[in-house]
């Protein structure tokens, strides 16, 4: 487990966990996330494969979650657009989003599953938009958002009012179904969150609990942090 109190410094190395992926598999298919904790990620995830000339032509992109009617200006699809897929020239057709099909789950079955999915962690234990009380068997579904979700992107919309109350999200069973998870927690603000979900019970009261039964997870923060098992 990486173990480190740097945003930068663990942006970093979890970019070079994807390039190895990318490297080691040509043909990925990654889960990508939105929102604040990523942004380093992306802007290091770009320098390195320009540095290092990644073929990207085989790698399929999957965004977590979207909201439903939204302006385009505040959709998830134009935040991935001009943080990684248009920096990194990639395919349209190779990118994808939970609005844009009915099956999300087949659709990404049909790809060959997901290898390797970034996620960040809500303030109330939230994974992708999997609020409080969504159930352990969850495939990709239409949610209603936490008032707490939507306070906390309001600065991603002109007001209050303009943060849309629905969306679409990957369920838990899609991301657990992930070969790989990368964990981005990032502010003081997570730790408490953070403990709650690893440290304490599993329950749909803290969906991001459920990630505890994930063979294959890697957890970096920008504060100390134990995982006790
Ligand atoms: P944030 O959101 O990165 O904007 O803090 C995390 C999340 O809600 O998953």
């Amino acid at each position: 487990m990486p173990t480190t109190t740097d945003k930068e410094n663990a942006s970093l190395q979890a970019a070079r966990e994807v390039i190895e992926q990318i490297k080691k598999k040509p043909q990925s298919c990654l889960g990508l996330p939105t929102g604040r904790t990523p942004r380093a990620l992306y802007r290091h995830l770009i320098a390195i494969a320009r540095e290092e000339k990644v073929d990207l032509t085989g790698v399929r992109f999957f965004g977590l979650d979207e909201y439903i009617d939204v302006r385009q200006e505040s959709a998830f699809k134009t935040y991935l657009n001009q943080s990684i897929y248009q920096p990194l020239a990639i395919d349209q057709n190779n990118c994808f989003s939970p609005i844009m099909i009915d099956d999300y789950d087949a659709l990404i079955k049909r790809q060959g599953g997901l290898d390797l999915t970034i996620l960040g962690i809500g303030g109330n234990g939230h994974i992708a938009f999997n609020e409080p009380r969504t159930p352990e068997f969850s495939w990709t579904h239409c949610v209603t958002l936490d008032e707490s979700t939507r306070t906390a992107n309001q600065e991603f919309f002109p007001s209050l009012d303009d943060v849309p109350r629905r969306a679409v999200t990957m369920g838990i069973q899609t991301i657990l179904e992930s070969r790989k998870i990368i964990l981005l927690a990032f502010s003081k603000s997570k730790i408490a969150i953070l403990n709650r979900a690893f440290n304490g019970s599993v329950e749909e009261a803290i969906p991001a609990s459920f990630l505890t039964k994930h063979p294959n997870l890697e957890i970096y923060t920008d504060f100390e942090f134990t995982w006790l098992k």
